[in-house]
This record gives C-alpha cells, sequence and structure tokens, in this order.
C-alpha cells in the first residue's frame, strides 16, 4: 500500500507547548483488535495523520503496529493515547504509561491525556504531574485532558502551573459547548471534539440534509466542515473505508457564514455520551 504524502492537506492546530496536532484524526474507539491494524493502514494511506486511541480502547497494540509497519516516518503521525480511570494517581501513571508505551511499540506518544476527571477521587492534580514527568523525560511530547469542566481545568492550572494543550470533549451540532470553547479559547486550550458526528445519530437532521444539497457534500462532511470552521480538532470514527477517506475530504470548500448559523440553531445540549461530573466507570462503579 502508498501512502500519500499530504501533510499540506490537512491544516494543524498549533498547540500552546510550540507542537501542532491535525485538525482532523481518526478516532478508534470499538475499531476491534481484529479490524484495527487494517482500519489505521487504510487512514493512513489515505492521508490521516493523527490518530486517537485510549488504554481504554484496548487496540493500542494495533494502532502502533499499523504505523510502524506504514512506510512513513513516525514524526509524520500524531498519535493520541488516554490514561484510563483506575491508572490515576503519580505512582499508577507512571506504570500506565510504560505499558501503554510497551503495548503501541513506540519511543514516545504525541499527546497523553486524562481521560476523564473523576472529581470523586480527586486524584487528577497528582496524575497530572506525572504526567509533566513524562513530558520531562521527552517520552511524551504534549499533555493535556478530556472532559474537563472549567472549574477542573482552573483548579488543575492553578495547583500545577501548567496548561493542558488540550481539552478533548463531547462535541457536536446538538451539544456546540460554546462556553468551555470560549474558556478554552481566552487561556490557549485547543478544543478537540470527540463523537464529531455525534455517533452518526442525526445524520438525517432537516438542517444539515439542507446545507449538504446546497453545498454538494454528504451530511457527515458538513458537520466535519462545521467543525473546522469553528476551529476544533475532531477526530471522527470510521471503520468503513468510503467513510474514511470521505471524512478527511472536507478541505475543499467552505460553508456561509448562514449556513454556520442554521447549523447553530440545533444546539440542544444533548449528549450521546456519559456526563463527565458523574463518569467514575474503571473506579468507582
Ligand atoms: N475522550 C473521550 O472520553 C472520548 C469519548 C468518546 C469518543 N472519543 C474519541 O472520539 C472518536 C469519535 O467518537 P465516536 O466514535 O464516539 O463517534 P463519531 O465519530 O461521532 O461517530 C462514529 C459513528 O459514525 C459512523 N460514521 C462515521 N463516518 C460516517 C459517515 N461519513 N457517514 C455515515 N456514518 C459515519 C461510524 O460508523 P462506521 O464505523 O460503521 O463507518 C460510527 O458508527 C472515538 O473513536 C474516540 O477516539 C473520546
Amino acid at each position: 500500500m502508498t501512502f500519500r504524502s499530504v501533510t499540506s492537506r490537512v491544516p494543524t492546530t498549533a498547540l500552546n507547548d510550540g507542537t501542532a496536532i491535525p485538525q482532523l484524526g481518526l478516532g478508534v474507539y470499538k475499531i476491534s483488535r481484529d479490524e484495527i491494524v487494517d482500519v489505521v493502514t487504510t487512514a493512513l494511506a489515505a492521508g490521516y495523520r493523527s490518530i486517537d486511541t485510549a488504554v481504554d480502547y484496548g487496540n493500542e497494540a494495533g494502532v502502533g503496529r499499523a504505523i510502524r509497519e506504514s512506510d512513513l516516518p513516525r514524526e509524520e503521525v500524531h498519535v493520541t493515547t488516554k490514561l484510563f480511570n483506575a491508572d490515576q494517581g503519580y505512582d499508577n501513571t507512571m506504570r500506565a504509561f510504560d505499558a501503554s508505551l510497551a503495548r503501541l511499540g513506540l519511543d514516545y506518544v504525541d499527546l497523553f491525556l486524562i481521560h476523564w476527571p473523576v472529581a470523586a477521587a480527586d486524584l487528577y492534580v497528582e496524575t497530572f504531574r506525572a504526567f509533566q514527568a513524562l513530558k520531562s523525560q521527552g517520552r511524551v511530547i504534549s499533555i493535556g485532558v478530556s472532559n474537563f469542566t472549567v472549574a477542573y481545568l482552573q483548579r488543575l492550572v492553578a495547583e500545577t502551573g501548567e496548561t493542558p494543550v488540550v481539552n478533548q470533549i463531547e462535541l457536536h451540532p446538538r451539544l456546540a459547548q460554546r462556553q468551555l470553547r470560549e474558556f478554552h479559547s481566552a487561556h490557549g486550550i485547543a478544543t478537540e471534539a470527540w463523537s464529531p458526528l455525534a455517533k452518526g445519530s442525526f445524520l438525517d437532521n432537516e438542517v444539515i440534509a439542507t446545507v449538504a444539497g446546497a453545498v454538494g457534500r454528504t451530511p457527515a462532511q458538513v458537520i466535519l466542515r462545521w467543525h473546522i470552521q469553528l476551529g476544533n480538532v475532531a477526530i471522527p470514527k470510521s471503520a468503513t473505508p468510503e467513510r474514511i477517506a470521505a471524512n478527511l475530504d472536507v478541505f475543499d470548500f467552505e460553508l456561509t457564514p448562514e449556513q454556520m448559523d442554521a447549523i447553530g440553531t440545533l444546539d440542544s445540549g444533548v449528549r450521546v455520551g456519559p456526563d463527565p461530573e458523574t463518569f467514575t466507570a474503571g473506579l468507582i462503579d
């Protein structure tokens, strides 16, 4: 398989530590161990240069294998993984990171995230101190968080002196996260959208369909383009080769301000995933 060199096709988002992340990457939640090598290989061949995995997805080994077996230089592929809830705490984090890196079979990870705050356990500050140590050792390039609220972000920055480079949050037209996005941009935190397609749950929405008809694109491409124009980093998941390719093909058209506003009216605060304030899976069940 040939791997197109398309580093210029997908724009990158600058991060507050001087690095950058492709604005569109592949999410691999729910992609099985049997499928993962083929799916990541397909995505890299289609031009993806960013893969978002996690310990909790059980597929780090396949992600790493597909990257190692591609003919791409390691530095051309941005790899994110996440520390899961039961591994929070300083020593646990160091051990869990060693295990992630071993499963990935890589020398470093580009971005390491605290997957969920699990505020009830009160370990996320200590955990982020371990992240700072991993960064200073060069085994992690950038450190960030996921599913953090404004209050958790404020405490993290106040107590560690370090601003996470990204906060990866549930974000799609039904849950536009205006307040959190404004806080991020005021504090130099990149907004990364998980479930950017709301798990495909409203691709048949009338407003989306009307815009899709007007621009001659699919509903999924319209939603992904909406993310790009808002300045979000988006990590749509697909295990279907045609969709993997189509989801990346959103950089040669634009939505008008009116079309952006029309999609903006769909925000109803409806989640497709868990509430970050109460999600404690793996730790406090
Ligand atoms: N940090 C967190 O707590 C967190 C939580 C959830 C997710 N994430 C990350 O975010 C990534 C994306 O989120 P997600 O997987 O929940 O949902 P998503 O990307 O919003 O949607 C994925 C679903 O949409 C379908 N789909 C993808 N492209 C499509 C297209 N062009 N047309 C029609 N259907 C399409 C996929 O089906 P097929 O695969 O069958 O094509 C799949 O069922 C995850 O994979 C993971 O990396 C992070």
